[in-house]
């Protein structure tokens, strides 16, 4: 189980990296750490027992995943749409049609009780199997299409736009 210290290590990287950073970097940089924290915390999901501590996780996977993905599809996947290069296209479809997948993943662990359940560490499972499935293919296609069309300039402005997008998710309760 993971300590209360762990836990508030989690969400101080989460804060650092969400607000304290300078916006000149590059989105693929960024995109690397979110997907590390997502994993992290979906990790600990899977192995915990403790029913204030998987609602915490939960509550933590959400806010994590919900403007990434959201950010990322108006910002990342839509640049890759309108390059009209048919393989970056269906790169961009398939990320979208992913995210809907862990939309509904997340959406379902968060509905199930009690959070103790063998229900719940299955929807757990799931979820986290999902999100790094995804994770791999766009960390290896996606990713790909942005260095080859998108200069390192070009990338940081991305990166820009992404934040901008992040701060106007509105996380669902
Ligand atoms: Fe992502
Ligand atoms: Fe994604």
């Amino acid at each position: 189980m993971a300590t209360f210290e762990q836990f508030t290590d989690i969400l101080g990287r989460r804060r650092r990296f969400g607000h304290n950073l300078p916006d000149d970097r590059d989105i693929l940089d960024k995109l690397r750490e979110e997907h590390d924290l997502v994993k992290e915390l979906l990790g600990k999901l899977v192995e915990s027992e403790n029913v204030a501590e998987r609602l915490w996780l939960a509550q933590q996977v959400k806010a994590a995943l919900v403007p990434h993905v959201r950010a990322e599809e108006k910002v990342v996947y839509d640049a890759v749409l309108a390059l009209r290069d048919t393989d970056a296209m269906v790169d961009g479809h398939e990320g979208y049609l992913e995210h809907h997948h862990a939309d509904l993943a997340l959406k379902k662990l968060l509905s199930i009780k009690p959070a103790t359940g063998p229900e719940f560490s299955a929807a757990a499972k799931v979820l986290k199997q999902l999100v790094e499935h995804h994770i791999d293919g766009e960390e290896r296609n996606v990713w790909r299409d942005i260095r080859q069309h998108f200069d390192a300039e070009e990338r940081v402005e991305m990166h820009r736009a992404f934040e901008a997008a992040k701060k106007r998710v509105r996380v669902p309760h």
